[in-house]
């Protein structure tokens, strides 16, 4: 009856449920939620693991102690984990120019900081995976950002952060999080493929991975199952936001499910590795926004659906790929065949030269891929 357990290891950010409904055009919606209302509320709901950014649990140092104090205990009480932190580098006024790529020095010293701050905390509460999400790392105008530099600067920050976690002896793993736009114009890293290149260039690549979100990259028009695969291929899918996102567009942030349909029951196939068998095995985090319309009690009914279209959506995936018509048509469009080697074992160019090859009869060949595709639709609509 698609009820999550801690098995399905769903996760949701503190700011997620949190969010109070500020955006550009109107304030606040709801009133702020206590994060250890949001642990409990979550652990019933059937969630495994909460995350956080420093400013969401202990935003300023009078109340950090007492804060954290309650916070330990809700999630002994609830046996909820804590997965995975990041650092908020985008709020505050002194970060309008981003935090490891300001112009200012003295910025990005502080912004580092601010970061080793709570990976501390984030070590101490059992997240292995740190997230770096670089919303104010960009500019809105050509001249007033040196490009290179900000990279070498980006590089800097992470050789330094790897640096301190290797050292400290931190079982931590940091994840990138790309975004094209929003909330600066042009962000840096803003593809999974910009991200994946960038880390190649790190002092300690195999520490540094990534965290793609749905939204973010169909904001930029691009096919998320795809990206999330090519992301699996290079070991590199350290964690994952899901939600649900109208093409290209600001981002809506909409729960797991809405949105682009099609696209999230590739997304979930994906992440089972029903496709290539190499699957998705962290956590199952969302990270969306309870639109404004909504109370309290909506939040949790949000929250809720993301878990069970979820699991919605891994049944159907699931059915799919076990279903014998669905077996015929993959045979058909050759899909399997794709596994194969071009060049078999011991052979050379010239066995493949040697071949006699007839274009014409190949391209003239139907290729059965719609009969596949609509398989999926049919399970997708439930029915199949
Ligand atoms: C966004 C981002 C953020 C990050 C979060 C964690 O578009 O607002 O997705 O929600 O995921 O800051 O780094
Ligand atoms: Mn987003
Ligand atoms: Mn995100």
């Amino acid at each position: 009856d698609y009820t999550p357990t801690k098995d399905d290891k769903f996760s949701f950010g503190l700011w997620t449920v949190g969010w109070q409904g500020v955006d550009v055009f109107g304030g606040p919606v709801r009133p702020a939620l206590d994060p250890v209302e949001s642990v409990h509320r979550l652990a019933e709901l059937g969630a495994a693991a909460i995350t956080f950014h420093d400013d969401d649990l202990v935003p300023d140092d009078a109340t950090r102690e007492a804060t954290l104090e309650r916070f330990r205990k809700a999630l002994a009480e609830t046996g909820l984990g804590v997965e995975m932190a990041t650092t908020n580098l985008f709020g505050a006024p002194v970060f309008k120019d981003g935090g490891l790529t300001a112009n200012d020095r003295t910025v990005r010293r502080y912004a580092i900081a601010k970061v080793l701050r709570n990976i501390d905390l984030a070590a101490e509460l059992g997240a292995k995976t740190y997230v770096l999400w670089g919303g104010r790392e960009g500019a809105e105008s050509g001249g007033t950002k040196d490009v290179l530099a900000a990279l070498d600067r980006y590089k800097e920050g992470l050789d330094i952060l790897c640096s301190y976690v290797r050292d400290k002896g931190y079982d931590i793993r940091f994840a990138l999080e790309p975004k094209p736009n929003e909330p600066r114009g042009d962000i840096l890293l803003p593809t999974i493929g910009h991200a994946l290149a960038f880390i190649n260039e790190l002092e300690e690549p195999d520490r540094v991975g990534l965290n793609p979100e749905v939204g973010h990259e169909e904001m930029a028009g691009l096919n998320f199952a795809q990206g999330i695969s090519q992301a699996l291929w290079h070991g590199k899918l350290f964690h994952i936001d899901l939600n649900g996102q109208h093409g290209p567009r600001f981002d809506q942030d909409l729960r797991f499910g809405a949105g682009n349909l099609r696209g999230a029951f590739w997304t979930v196939d994906a992440m089972l590795g029903a496709g290539s068998g190499r699957a998705y095995d962290g956590y199952v985090h969302f990270d969306y926004k309870p639109p404004r319309t909504e109370d309290i009690e909506g939040v949790w009914e949000t929250a809720r659906a993301c878990m069970r279209n979820y699991l919605i959506l891994k049944e159907k995936a699931q059915a799919f790929r076990a279903d014998p018509e669905v077996a015929e048509a993959l045979e058909a469009a050759r899909v399997a065949e794709l596994a194969v080697p071009t060049l078999g074992a011991g052979e050379s160019l010239d066995d493949l030269r040697a071949e006699s090859f007839d274009p014409e009869a190949l391209g003239a060949r139907g290729l059965q891929f719609e009969r596949l595709d609509q398989l999926a639709m049919e399970h997708l609509l439930g029915v199949r």
